[in-house]
């Protein structure tokens, strides 16, 4: 069937009601991998002479050329409902009232269908923060290309496009679009032509250290681990009401590299991209650990969804909870600001088993 746009759209995709119930299933039921992110076989190492006044401990950064007051992105989560409407103003206003990044969940629904434009533009109500459009990047293997690219960014005035990597979830979908092959090239136009940064994220199993390099190759300007540890796509899939899978397949709701492992190979693996950790990231003291194993910024999606559905000062509250911790964990290292993570001191070690 062709749809409002007249595309046609060769694969069985998610529809509004799927990404309904994928909101649902994580407000109501415990959907994180039982597996940990990774981050507490580390400890950063307690400074008890600091040499630092604590209100002068200073989190701002820069996203892809604007200033931000920390290194943390809201992680893409949804749109195309009238309730993603709402999670997408919440967190909108909170990211503006705290100058953080913003990501919104994959514009796949309102490319296919306008009237859904809607329920993704935030621009409006965040004039000034780093907005970072989202698609799959599947879909460039489906009839996708750099015209679709570019309609998205101009829907949201975003200031990247980030698409995200997803055979497990893919697959545990029963969806029939599984041709992953030659996206690195396809990848790669997009870098050379589309008129904002292109970037990469996994959804919660992890890059590999293979992935990043090819990325980075490629002129991808910022790689999001989402590794395993927290939101487990894997869980959401197989729960779903048309779920084809049942107990089959519950071996793979673990399935991936935990956050803070992937961190640590890709990292080595590419010296200069820029890393977004995310995956299982809950408190400031995985953020600040992820920042010492070098990222550049840390991301957050499930533990913001329910306080989206409220209000955003209550998305505002959650976010400061988690900037205060990081900030207590800067203090208590010794580190005032964001470059005191790459110095020469040695601030993180591993724990002892
Ligand atoms: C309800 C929900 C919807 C999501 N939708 C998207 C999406 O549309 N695009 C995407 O790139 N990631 C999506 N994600 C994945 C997150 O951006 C993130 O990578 C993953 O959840 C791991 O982070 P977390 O453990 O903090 O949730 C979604 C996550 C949740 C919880």
């Amino acid at each position: 069937m062709p749809n409002k746009t007249g595309r046609r759209y060769p694969g069985k995709t998610s529809s509004p009601d799927d990404k309904g119930e994928h909101i649902r299933l994580c407000l109501e039921n415990d959907m994180e991998s039982s597996c940990s992110n990774g981050f507490e076989k580390y400890r950063l190492i307690n400074q008890p002479l600091p040499e630092i006044l604590f209100s002068s401990v200073d989190t701002s950064c820069r996203f892809l050329g604007k200033d931000i007051s920390a290194p943390f992105i809201i992680s893409p989560i949804t749109g195309g409902s009238d309730l993603s409407k709402t999670i997408n103003t919440n967190l909108a206003k909170a990211a503006q009232a705290l100058r953080l990044v913003l990501s919104v969940g994959s514009q796949r629904l309102a490319l296919e269908n306008p009237d859904l434009a809607a329920t993704y533009q935030i621009r409006q109500i965040a004039p000034d923060i780093p907005i970072i459009a989202n698609l799959g990047a599947i879909y460039l293997n489906y009839g996708y290309g750099l015209k679709d690219c570019e309609a998205a960014v101009k829907m949201i005035q975003a200031d990247a496009l980030c698409l995200y990597l997803n055979p497990m979830q893919k697959i545990l979908q029963g969806s029939p679009d599984l041709d992953f092959k030659g996206l690195v090239d396809k990848i790669a136009h997009l870098c050379r032509h589309l008129s904002v940064p292109v970037m990469v994220k996994e959804v919660g199993f992890g890059l590999s250290p293979l992935a990043a390099e090819l990325l980075a190759d490629v002129g991808v300007a910022c790689i999001d681990i989402a590794g395993a540890g927290g939101t487990s796509w894997a869980k959401i899939t197989r729960q779903m009401k048309k779920s084809i899978w049942g107990e089959t397949g519950a071996c793979f709701d673990d399935w991936g590299t935990p956050t803070a492992d992937a961190l640590v190979a890709v990292r080595k693996a590419v010296g200069s991209i820029q890393i977004v950790a995310s995956g299982g990231i809950r408190n400031g003291l995985d953020m600040a650990k992820a920042l010492a194993l070098g990222a550049d910024y840390a991301g957050m999606a499930l533990p913001l969804l329910r306080p989206a559905t409220q209000s955003a000062n209550a998305v505002k509250l959650r976010i400061e909870a988690v900037l205060r911790e990081l900030r207590i964990t800067m203090f208590c290292s010794g580190i005032r600001t964001l470059e005191g993570f790459n110095g020469d001191r040695n601030i993180i070690e591993l724990c002892h088993t």
